[in-house]
């Protein structure tokens, strides 16, 4: 978007707290008495804690007590981690002496003071019986099991792609990624009798006390989780971390309020990753490029003790049309803390091989990789054979190349210049489902013209915030400002957890449609007030316009919600409502958001170095609510998308099996220096079929096209095809 257009937009409601820094983050909470614990992490990857002498830590002042797996109280059922399948065994730290990953926590150190706890910390001494790690994709790859149910083959793709007059066939790698949030994981815990109040850096509240309510063997009304703001998660805080249980666990063992944090040292191993994955692709067309075949097969590491697996070829399945097509998907062990949903899981590493495939094929044809898409664009869901309930993804291949330029583009690789600089332009698609999950919400109308909308969903960035205060403030009429919108607290009516790109569809159909519920209360008081000039009038023919409520085309009869309020003494109006969409009139379509992406980067040839200096990012994501928030989305997808192609990576000594970068030095992300121009374009799409709102999910789509694009364009720049990311000067200057 515009600079111009994004400056009447709304700000974000909370963007004044944040830079002020009145936000309180988890680590700032504290209550009276409260103790500090400190983790002691594992040096080795594999094996069994043959002792832990704690006699030296425990001398020293302010200690209060140390936990380890020989003293830490059991957890009263500790398999409650119900999105995992029944042969996967979460980890629960202190429970058994077994060491799983490098940097497991093996003991905490409670003491009066952060520094008291450090310092005792690490007086802990901690002996091994030591195995050997396997932590190496690639020493494992063949190894890999199937994960989750198989999906059929369609049509016979083996074969279509032996008879295929043009092949490609390629091997795609991408390294374990971190989320690497700027706030880190954080638990602040204090027992008040019976009743648990948790401060803790997650982006699902109500999933966090569940999870407590039946590790610990106590009711779930008694617990309270507060996440108020979240500083970045990316799926980073979608399962509980060690830092949650062992918060709870030590406040309840010292009686006293602990807080646990890990550093950013500690952080590589608090919570899973993106895993490292091995994909290959064969795709086979016919010479004017109509696709005949498309085999993708992917494997992914997962940690020793669960069968964690994400959807690296689903994307294979739906985005072109292709009659052919058969997907496998495998997971296979090493001796690593299990991975996690990281941005787009998934899909962007399936994008990246798919799309970068996708451009190797065009090179191969003469075909412009734009006009390949488009004769494989899918009319309908090839997958399940439904219609789309929409996809404007054509008017976004359409106007961000127009916006781009990109029918300037000169075919050959190489063949494009500034100065020293090699030029390359590519591009790349993006798909993102568009989910949806039953939510409830709270809507309170107040007699001074404010409104209160609670939901117990978080905000780990997004803006959520302010999109769901948008949509409270058009359905009732007000002003922004008169919105307040209460999020992050697990008693506000549930919601689902943050993650997949679900919110301000699922939320914010629950507050549009509650929001609606409370007028329609109102209102039916209000009309049976004798004299009210409302009686009789049927609802559809009442508006709510800036904080007043009157009969449609009739301005004089304008009341504020106020005076409604008092005419009828009522302090205010109030409804909780709980969404049931129609699941089944969805279950018809194919529900998803699509992206173009158009990339331009300049290559220093002698040095390898990649600039991305320019790109437009078009993207179809129904009606979007709040564009500030939305474009600052795609913004970010497009950084993120960035690091993941150029920069991110951690790296492992195998020989040990340890994270080697556990820092932001060591792993790099982009800064404001490495980001060029970045534009926005959003094609409406109206579709009352994906949910009441017609929104669909933004956030994870921004990021799935990008990497694949920027290695198209430096593919284009330069001629060298990388097939490993990230793609570092090294894999430039051979
Ligand atoms: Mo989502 S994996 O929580 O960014």
């Amino acid at each position: 978007m515009m600079q111009d257009d994004l400056k009447r937009q709304p700000s974000r409601v909370d963007g004044r707290a944040k830079v002020t820094g009145k936000a309180t983050y988890i680590a700032e909470f504290r209550f009276p008495d409260l103790a500090y614990g400190y983790l002691v992490q594992s040096t080795i990857a594999r094996g069994t804690v043959r002792d832990i002498d704690t006699a030296e830590a425990e001398k020293q002042p302010g200690v209060v007590k140390i936990l380890t797996h020989k003293n830490a109280p059991k957890l009263a059922n500790p398999q409650a981690d119900e999105d995992f399948g029944e042969k996967s065994r979460p980890f629960f730290a202190l429970m058994t002496d077994r060491v799983l990953f490098s940097g497991q926590p093996v003991a905490v150190v409670i003491a009066d003071t952060f520094e008291q706890a450090r310092y005792a910390a690490s007086l802990v001494k901690v002996s091994y019986n030591e195995e050997k790690p396997s932590t190496d994709i690639r020493d494992v790859m063949d190894k890999g099991f199937a994960s989750g149910r198989p999906r059929p083959v369609r049509g016979t793709p083996d074969e279509a792609f032996a008879a295929a007059e043009v092949k490609v066939e390629a091997e795609y790698t991408i390294p374990i990624e971190h989320h690497n949030a700027m706030e880190p994981h954080a638990t602040v815990a204090n027992w008040d009798g019976e009743r648990l109040t948790v401060y803790d850096k997650t982006q699902g509240v109500t999933g966090v006390r569940n999870y407590l309510a039946t590790n610990f063997g106590i009711d779930r009304e008694k617990i309270t989780v507060l996440s108020p703001f979240v500083g970045g998660a990316f799926g980073a805080s979608l399962r509980p971390t060690p830092n949650t249980l062992l918060a709870v666990m030590a406040a309840r063992e010292t009686k006293r309020p602990v807080k646990i944090v890990y550093s950013r040292r500690q952080l590589a191993t608090a919570h899973g990753y993106r895993p490292a994955s091995i994909q290959k692709i064969k795709i086979g067309a016919d010479k004017a490029g109509k696709l005949n075949s498309i085999i993708h097969e992917a494997v992914h590491n997962t940690s020793s003790h669960e069968d964690f697996a994400e959807d690296l070829v689903g994307i294979s399945r739906t985005l072109y049309a292709c009659p052919n097509v058969r997907t496998d998907a495998k997971i296979t062990r090493t001796d690593l803390q299990t991975p996690l949903w990281m941005r787009a899981p998934g899909t962007v590493s399936g994008a990246f091989a798919l799309e970068s495939a996708l451009d190797e094929l065009a090179y191969k044809l003469k075909i412009d990789p734009l006009e390949l898409r488009l004769i494989n664009y899918a009319e309908t869901d090839p997958d399940s054979g439904r219609p789309f309930s929409s996809k404007e993804l054509r008017e976004c291949y359409r106007q961000g190349a127009e916006r781009f330029g990109w029918k300037d583009r000169k075919p050959e690789p190489r063949s494009m210049r500034d100065g020293r600089f090699m030029v390359g332009w590519g591009l790349a698609t993006g798909t993102w489902g568009a989910f949806l999950a039953p939510s409830s919400a709270r809507v309170t109308l107040k007699a001074d013209g404010t409104a209160l909308v609670e939901s117990g969903t978080t905000d780990i960035g997004p803006g959520t915030y302010t999109t769901i205060s948008l949509i409270a403030a058009r359905q009732l009429g007000l002003p922004l400002e008169k919105v307040t919108f209460k999020l992050g607290d697990s008693n506000l009516p549930s919601a689902p957890s943050q993650g997949g790109s679900i919110t301000t569809a699922s939320v914010g159909t629950a507050v549009q449609e509650c929001a609606q519920i409370v007028q329609k209360d109102l209102m039916a008081t209000e009309s049976k007030r004798e004299a009210s000039p409302f009686s009789g009038v049927p609802f559809e023919n009442i508006e709510f316009v800036d904080g007043a409520v009157r009969i449609k085309g009739r301005p004089e009869t304008a009341m504020t919600i106020g005076e409604v309020l008092s005419r009828n003494g009522l302090p205010e109006v109030t409804a909780t409502h709980t969404t049931r969409p129609d699941f089944g009139e969805r279950a018809k379509y194919a529900t998803a958001s699509h992206g173009a992406q158009f990339v331009e980067v300049k290559v220093d040839e002698e040095i390898g170095i990649v600039r991305v200096t320019r790109v437009v990012q078009a993207t179809a994501a129904g009606r979007i609510i709040n564009p500030k928030g939305a474009h600052s989305q795609e913004m970010g997808g497009v950084v993120w998308g960035i690091g993941m192609a150029l920069m991110e990576h951690t790296e492992i000594d195998h020989r040990i099996g340890r994270i080697m970068n556990p820092n932001l030095a060591g792993y790099h992300v982009p800064v404001n220096a490495d980001i060029g121009a970045i534009e926005t374009i959003f094609v409406p799409e109206e579709d009352t079929i994906v949910n009441p709102l017609g929104a669909k999910g933004l956030g994870e789509l921004g990021l799935v096209g990008i990497p694949a694009g920027i290695a198209n364009a430096v593919y284009h720049a330069t001629g060298i095809r990388v097939r490993d990311l990230p793609i570092t000067p090294d894999k430039l200057t051979r």
